[in-house]
């Protein structure tokens, strides 16, 4: 994975801790690792909201934990086994408290059901994304010294009553729910059957999460959603529907200060009535992730994508038509099943065309249960695939740098999200609209401020800019 500036919907290569500390005199305490994809983030905050509401404090020192709960991702083979190799440092704690519980929440609980009681012989939870409301339950089980399991998918379930507790430090940035679930079939995913049938959330609560945000001090929300074009809520009672641009213009209209992001948006069914939104707000970010997968035609039919290389190119000039100067990202899956040279060229075409801001770019693992496994031969052998990721990634290095270097002399409005990460005590860091992260000294800025900022020096991961008068 390349990521050189922000967190998407994506594996992260580190799982992250509970960053607050809630009800700290609660006897019981639970700690928490997040893994994979924003919208598991998300869910870590549900589930500590559930929680919390059951009376349970939380804590970030292992050793105090009554509860361990690991948040965690099935996309990659790579990603399952951090969590295996996390699991077992956890052995030892259990040996010195005959108490502590683990559980295994999200995406690998959801794909392995009550195997993963039968291979991880310390797990005492598995509990899958659409059954967090049973969890107070399955810990008493659990504490009666039964192994509990609940992996029950829903065609409803959005939780959208429930108040995700903010785990993340800054104040200024959040993420909000928009969807659960993928009726995309894409051969390589395991989306589809971890998160089950996609459903939208209600609008109402959307905005309202979102206002409370703002009001709180938040100045910049992202809608996800493994799909976010395909957002629709139909209510029935009134007989009225709200589309993804539709629910894009509500937020938006809450407060002009608050930026709004969106993540993931799927080539097939991005429409011009988006990109025309988008255009027409300025708090809406110029910025669109907008994952290729390969660049050959032949592939994506393989993978199930239902575009062209062709219809992928199209959609790219009609975002800079219609948004001139949005920025746009791009994921990468290289060495799928029977990928020639010759489709991997094309791949090269297309990023090269695109010259993507950001890239996250992965060799192809092979996921029980999916289409491709069922239909066709990992045959890639992995020296080719690794060969392949570098040649893709030496592409994107070259994209950034012509990118950065173009970056030189503008002005941006930057949103101040914290301390930099060099040099804290002197600078601060913010995002670009076209979501590009931007170190700059502090001067009287405050976090969570807009400050106009002219770029005055770029490396190939970072840019560094001064605040205007
Ligand atoms: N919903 C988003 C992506 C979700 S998964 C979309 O439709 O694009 C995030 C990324 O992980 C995908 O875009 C893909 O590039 C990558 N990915 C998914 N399954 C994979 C697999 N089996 N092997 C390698 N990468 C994979
Ligand atoms: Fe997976 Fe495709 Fe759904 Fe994205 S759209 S989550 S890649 S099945
Ligand atoms: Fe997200 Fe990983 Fe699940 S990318 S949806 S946590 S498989």
């Amino acid at each position: 994975m390349l990521d050189l500036s922000s967190k998407t919907i994506d594996e992260s290569v580190q799982g992250s801790a509970l960053e607050s500390t809630l009800n700290p005199e609660s006897k019981k305490k639970f700690y928490i690792e997040s893994y994979g994809c924003a919208m598991n983030f998300n869910d870590s905050e549900i589930i500590a909201s559930i929680l919390h509401q059951h009376g349970y404090g939380s804590t970030q020192n292992l050793e105090q934990a009554d509860l361990i709960l690991l948040n965690t991702c099935s996309i990659r083979e790579k990603a399952e086994q951090t969590v295996r190799f996390r699991l077992n440092h956890f052995k030892g704690l259990k040996k010195r408290n005959r108490s502590l519980l683990v559980g295994v929440l999200g995406c690998m609980a959801e794909r392995l059901k009550d195997k993963l009681l039968e291979e991880e012989k310390l797990v005492d939870i598995v509990i899958g994304p659409d059954a967090y409301r049973s969890l107070p339950s399955l810990i008493e089980e659990a504490e009666g010294g039964q192994k509990s399991v609940n992996v029950l998918l829903s065609r409803e379930e959005t939780y959208a009553d429930i108040s995700p507790v903010r785990l993340d430090q800054n104040g200024v940035s959040s993420f909000v729910s928009i969807m659960r679930g993928c009726n995309n079939m894409c051969s390589f995913c395991v989306v589809p059957f971890t998160r089950g049938r996609e459903r939208s959330r209600d609008p109402y609560s959307i905005v309202r999460e979102a206002t409370e945000l703002f009001e709180q001090g938040y100045r910049e929300v992202t809608l996800l959603g493994q799909n976010v074009d395909s957002y629709r809520w139909e209510d029935e009672a009134h007989h009225t529907s709200v589309s993804f641009a539709q629910l894009l213009e509500k937020v938006a209209l809450i407060d002009p200060l608050l930026r709004v992001r969106f993540s993931t948006s799927h080539p097939k069914d991005i429409t011009d009535e988006v990109l025309f939104t988008i255009a027409k707000y300025e708090n809406i970010c110029n910025y669109i992730h907008l994952p290729l997968q390969s660049g050959s035609t032949r592939i994506l039919q393989l993978m199930n994508r239902t575009y062209t290389k062709e219809w992928y190119l199209h959609k790219i000039d009609r975002i800079r038509e219609i948004i001139p100067g949005c920025a746009i990202s791009t994921d990468i899956i290289c060495g799928f099943c029977t990928e020639t040279e010759e489709d991997h060229q094309e791949t090269i075409s297309v990023m090269k065309y695109g010259v993507y801001e950001l890239a996250y770019i992965y060799a192809y693992s092979e996921r029980p249960g999916t289409l491709a496994s069922r239909r066709y031969e990992d045959d890639v052998p992995a020296e080719v695939k690794s060969r392949r990721l570098s040649e893709i990634i030496d592409v994107h290095r070259e994209n950034s740098r012509i990118r950065n270097l173009e970056e030189l002399g503008r002005i941006h409005t930057v949103l101040v999200e914290g301390p930099a990460k060099k040099n804290a005590d002197s600078d601060h860091c913010g995002r670009t609209d076209t979501n590009k992260m931007v170190n700059f000294a502090k001067g009287n800025s405050q976090i969570g401020d807009y400050v106009k900022v002219k770029i005055i020096d770029s490396s190939s991961g970072s840019l560094r800019g001064e605040i205007l008068p």
